[in-house]
């Protein structure tokens, strides 16, 4: 935090994320606000309340244009504003392009490898392209004549880099890549993929969660283009500009489930059973966008083997799975949430009675305060990614069990697993894997729970989303500071 905020004195700090962390909407007479589901946007506030600056973000909401002021500006949080939100207006067609085609069509599938297949139509990629534009030019405007480091967030931005540089050679670009970045084979089955990667070797920095992402990457710019390659430094220098390529593991902001868990937190416990006619009975958590990646289907399957191979859990258990609707006009998560209905419809079926139900599937968004009572009531979360960049609810249920108490089966295919060796890692693919994870969190017993889980919070603790920030940050204002030639070392 301190380190970001004496060293970018001088430099401007603007980021770039194509979601909003504050959506204004309208609710009958009244504008309301909302905080977006995923972990990307949770991650970065606190970051830009601790060092004020511009985030610049896709608005989304119906009543955005009507807060903002005539150049899109709000202060933000609405309620205490601590930095700018600028908004770009996009239309509905450049949405549907840029948005839902060509980065949740075509990128989202082909880097997460899940076997959804990854469409690629030239239109969207036209729209991608000049939506890059689009925020490239705003951002300029931003900048003026001052210098400034851009950092710009995630896959709908591939573009975006290198036209700033070309633009403003003295810029400084950084770009983290929040998911994964898959083998060269598997890459360019894009039909663009060249143009995608001189765009983001426009960055002076450019991170993802893990080394093997980093690996990937390097991979597919050396079967792509003419350049030299450092893999020492791991660094790309072409046509005399230095990219370097880092892995920075995102994490959360720990102290806030101690907010969200006040004094009142087992009243809201009591509330929320009440309502779902709960009980007293052990609770296993799933908290997921609704998304073809998050493994929600071989969850549900993996409760129904749990019921079928241990018949003491009937009755004796509920999978409360919160599912946020995600994405909702495209085909694939409109299937998804079908299916996902109807193997909840089907387990509850199977063994249900009037007065017990075994999973509990709310396809809706929580809160963030409501999600952390949710995990500190429960016996253990499951997480079972198909392939994550790092998973951000892992690192939330951690930081909500102050009481040292609680179980987490991991997927090993999600960054998260690589810091957090004491959850039990699964392989989500093998049912009998998950459904014994399950079991486990029912049956562990406390000490070995407390054991696991001092490690576990430890390791967010001290790997925290300002560390995360604050060595990102650092690595890239060392280049700030750095005079062009310099930088290219
Ligand atoms: C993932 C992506 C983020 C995205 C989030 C929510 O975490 O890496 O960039 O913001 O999902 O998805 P959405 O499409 O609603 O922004």
């Amino acid at each position: 935090q301190e380190v970001a905020h004496s060293r970018l004195a001088g430099a401007k700090l603007i980021m770039v994320v194509n979601r909003e962390p504050y959506i204004h909407l309208h609710q009958k007479e009244r504008i309301h606000w909302i905080r977006p589901a995923g972990g990307l946007t949770t991650a970065l506030d606190p970051v830009m309340q601790a060092c004020g600056a511009l985030w610049v973000a896709h608005g989304s909401g119906d009543a955005d244009q009507e807060v903002s002021d005539a150049k899109g500006r709000i202060g933000v949080p609405p309620d205490d504003p601590r930095y700018t939100l600028k908004r770009i207006w996009l239309t509905l067609n450049e949405e549907k392009g840029y948005y839902y085609g060509f980065a949740n069509s075509s990128l989202w599938p082909l880097c997460h490898q899940v076997y959804s297949r990854p469409t690629f139509d030239p239109d969207h990629w036209d729209i991608y392209r000049r939506v890059n534009h689009k925020f490239a030019e705003s951002i300029l405007e931003e900048v003026g004549n001052e210098p400034a480091l851009v950092f710009v967030q995630d896959y709908h931005f591939a573009l975006l880099p290198k036209i700033l540089k070309d633009a403003r050679p003295d810029l400084v670009v950084a770009q983290f890549w929040h998911i994964p970045w898959p083998s060269p084979e598997v890459f360019r089955v894009c039909p663009w993929y060249q143009e995608i990667i001189e765009g983001m070797l426009g960055n002076d920095l450019l991170a993802f969660h893990i080394q093997n992402h980093c690996n990937n990457f390097l991979d597919t710019v050396d079967r792509t283009l003419e350049c030299r390659l450092d893999w020492e430094h791991f660094s790309v220098l072409r046509n005399g500009h230095t990219t370097r390529v880092r892995p920075h593991p995102i994490s959360v902001d720990p102290t806030l489930s101690e907010e969200y868990l006040d004094q009142d937190w087992q009243i809201r416990a009591r509330q929320f059973r009440d309502k779902y006619q709960l009980g007293d009975r052990k609770l296993i958590v799933g908290v997921d966008r609704l998304d073809y990646t998050k493994g929600i289907p071989e969850r549900l399957r993996a409760v129904d083997r749990l019921l079928m191979t241990h018949p003491e859990w009937v009755e004796n258990f509920h999978f409360v799975q919160i599912a946020a609707p995600s994405r909702t006009l495209l085909d694939a998560y409109q299937s998804l949430t079908q299916e996902v209905q109807t193997l909840v419809d089907e387990i509850n079926l199977r063994y249900g009675s009037s007065h017990w139900q075994p999973v509990l599937f709310l396809n809706e968004h929580l809160g963030p305060e409501d999600v952390a009572v949710l995990y500190r009531m429960s016996e253990g979360c499951v997480v079972s990614s198909l392939h994550d960049g790092m998973n951000l609810v892992a690192k939330e249920f951690v930081c909500a069990r102050s009481d040292e108490q609680g179980v987490l089966v991991l997927s090993e295919f999600t960054g998260a697993a690589r810091e957090l060796t004491d959850a039990i890692i699964v392989n989500p693919y093998d049912v009998s894997q998950l459904s014994d994870g399950m079991h486990s969190i029912l049956t562990m017993p406390a000490a070995e729970q407390s054991k696991r889980m001092k490690k576990m919070r430890a390791e967010v603790q001290d790997k925290n989303i300002y560390r995360w920030a604050g060595m990102l940050l650092s690595e890239a204002l060392k280049l700030v500071e750095s005079t062009p030639s310099e930088n290219l070392e």
